[in-house]
């Protein structure tokens, strides 16, 4: 790991003028979509974090934030399928319009097991904005309201999309030099 992030990556795949356009046009279509309705945003840590600061702040209604943590963990770096759940909601999700904020699908492991977990809650509804969504094989199907970008199946980094917990701290979203995960 360099000592400055920037040289760990090997190329830029959205700058971060593409990143805050797009999250711009995103809010702009939240806000009509939810006019007059009780919308709950609810991001799910960590790497959701910075695309929700920027989206909320694109919106231009009356909205609660919350947070959910959660974490698929397995014998590698591919998810095993099991999501656990470290941190629960802790608002009124009952009669209000839940709208979960994730940066990335790719398996879609994630996104489905949170989706389900609101299934019981008896909230007017519930739908999905996601930054990226990979283009892998076998991805389960997640109904995405919102998708920012589709995205090749590399491995991305920054924006709030980890190696080993860091790069989450650039600016823009980038693919990470092999040497690195090697
Ligand atoms: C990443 C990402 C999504 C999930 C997507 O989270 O933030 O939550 O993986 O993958 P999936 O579609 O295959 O489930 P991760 O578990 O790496 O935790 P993090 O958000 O703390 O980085």
């Amino acid at each position: 790991m360099a000592a400055n992030v920037h040289q760990d990556v090997e190329r830029v795949l959205f700058a971060e003028e593409d990143l805050s356009r797009r999250v711009r046009e995103m809010g702009a279509q939240i806000s009509a979509d939810y006019a007059g309705k009780d919308l709950l945003v609810v991001s799910i840590l960590r790497g959701a974090a910075i695309f929700a600061a920027d989206l909320v702040r694109a919106i231009e209604l009356p909205l609660e934030m919350d947070f959910m943590a959660v974490s698929s963990y397995g014998n590698d770096t591919k998810s095993s399928g099991v999501v656990r759940f470290l941190k629960d909601v802790t608002s009124c999700v009952e009669g209000r319009h839940v709208l979960i904020v994730e940066d990335v699908l790719d398996s879609g492991l994630t996104l489905s097991s949170v989706a389900e977990s609101f299934a019981a809650r008896n909230a007017a509804s519930v739908e999905m904005a996601v930054l990226l969504r990979k283009n892998v094989a076998n991805q389960a199907h997640v109904a995405c309201r919102y998708v920012g970008f589709e995205c090749p199946d590399e491995f991305i980094v920054g924006y709030g999309l980890d190696f080993a917990e860091h790069y989450r701290n650039l600016p823009y979203i980038g693919v990470l030099k092999p040497e690195i995960y090697q």
